[in-house]
């Protein structure tokens, strides 16, 4: 009696047991961009592997699309009883405060813990690191993870640069307390930055630096500005070796990963990756065609999607990769669970 844990410590970890997403229904084509801005088809989809993206529209904002996916998250697991909501997201319904909160209300989980992440295209790991520490620590039982953006509404229409690339989303997951030793249990989260990179992508304008300088925001720094080119060296750099990293702490060859989930920045930047680690075609899931760049809800977008169509199965050893403004990296593993999807 009293005091002598039954269970290792060592052996807790956090499992996944629930997978919901949500896309806005406007899809905007690449045809529809070329009607009104200098770009092609051709251009769009070779340079980026995109065909087409989902937009948020007038009137829905992030929390909008987080309700939807952490519903479905909820119901995929079958239970609502979570101690926590994190939310990882670049675009708030606001400044001031934090979307979390309403979204908790709004999914009838006022009182619980809930707060927003903010790590750009990386915020989905850099949640997923969250919302397992607080498991490991014993802060909650069971979490709910959700990525949700509507990067869209942070750039400036007229802009070829980031129009085509950017879409909206949101995706979310559902973590309980359990064992690393079974299916579902995360793998050593791997995360890091670099802030002296930290205007190859910026939004300028609406935070203190701007703010305490006196004077309004020009038009162009109150938009998502970024410069592709650096970026897309730094983020297959980084998205392989922190994939390295999350491999060999799962104790994993490289050549027994069965999916490869990168954050779906660019599909040559996903080639570049897989090429790096040695993985073939046929090892990549890929959604980036249909719905763009979501920024930090492109991994679990595409793990709902991949679990839906089957390109995930049930123990499969899944390496989830991502890159982002900050910059910022991460990876992790999971041997994939059997779960209920509710979806489509
Ligand atoms: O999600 C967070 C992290 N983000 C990323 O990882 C994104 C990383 N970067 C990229 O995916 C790519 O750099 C882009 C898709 C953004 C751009 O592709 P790129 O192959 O790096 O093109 P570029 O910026 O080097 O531009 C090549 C050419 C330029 O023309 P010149 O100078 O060669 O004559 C651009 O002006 O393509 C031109 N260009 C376009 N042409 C038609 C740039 N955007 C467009 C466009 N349509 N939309």
């Amino acid at each position: 009696m009293g005091g002598i844990p039954l269970t290792d410590p060592r052996d807790t970890a956090a499992v996944m047991c629930g997978i919901g997403h949500w896309l806005p229904p406007q899809v905007v084509t690449n045809a529809d961009l070329s009607s009104r801005l200098d770009t092609s088809e051709e251009w769009i989809r070779s340079r980026t592997g995109i065909a087409s993206r989902h937009v948020a529209g007038p009137g829905t904002a992030t929390s909008d699309l987080a309700v939807e996916a952490g519903a479905r998250a909820l119901k995929s697991a079958g239970s609502s009883d979570v101690q926590a909501l994190v939310l990882a997201t670049t675009t708030p319904d606001r400044p001031c405060p934090a979307t979390a909160p309403e979204v908790a209300s709004r999914l009838g989980l006022t009182g619980i813990a809930a707060f927003d992440v903010s790590a750009v295209c990386t915020g989905f790991l850099y949640g997923l690191a969250t919302a397992a520490g607080f498991i490991a620590t014993g802060l909650a039982d069971r979490v709910l993870l959700i990525a949700a953006e509507t990067f869209t509404t942070l750039l400036d229409p007229e802009d070829r640069a980031t129009v085509p690339i950017f879409g909206d989303g949101a995706g979310a997951m559902v973590l309980r307390r359990g064992s690393a030793s079974e299916p579902g249990a995360i793998g050593r989260v791997v995360l890091g930055s670099d802030g002296e990179h930290s205007d190859l992508i910026a939004v300028e304008a609406g935070g203190s630096r701007q703010r305490s300088a006196g004077r309004p925001a020009a038009e162009e720094q109150t938009y998502f500005q970024m410069q592709g080119r650096k970026v897309f060296r730094h983020a297959v750099e980084r998205m392989s070796a922190a994939a390295i990293t999350a491999t060999e702490a799962a104790g994993w060859r490289m050549d027994e990963v069965d999916r490869l989930v990168a954050h779906q920045a660019n599909a040559r930047i996903t080639a570049a990756v897989a090429s790096e680690l040695g993985l073939p075609a046929d090892r990549r899931a890929q959604n980036i065609e249909q719905v763009g760049n979501t920024a930090g809800a492109s991994v679990p977008i595409l793990l709902a999607q991949a679990a839906a169509d089957g390109s995930l199965a049930p123990g499969h050893r899944v390496l989830l990769t991502a890159f982002g403004g900050g910059l910022t990296w991460g990876a992790a593993t999971v041997l994939w669970p059997g779960l209920e999807l509710f979806d489509h």
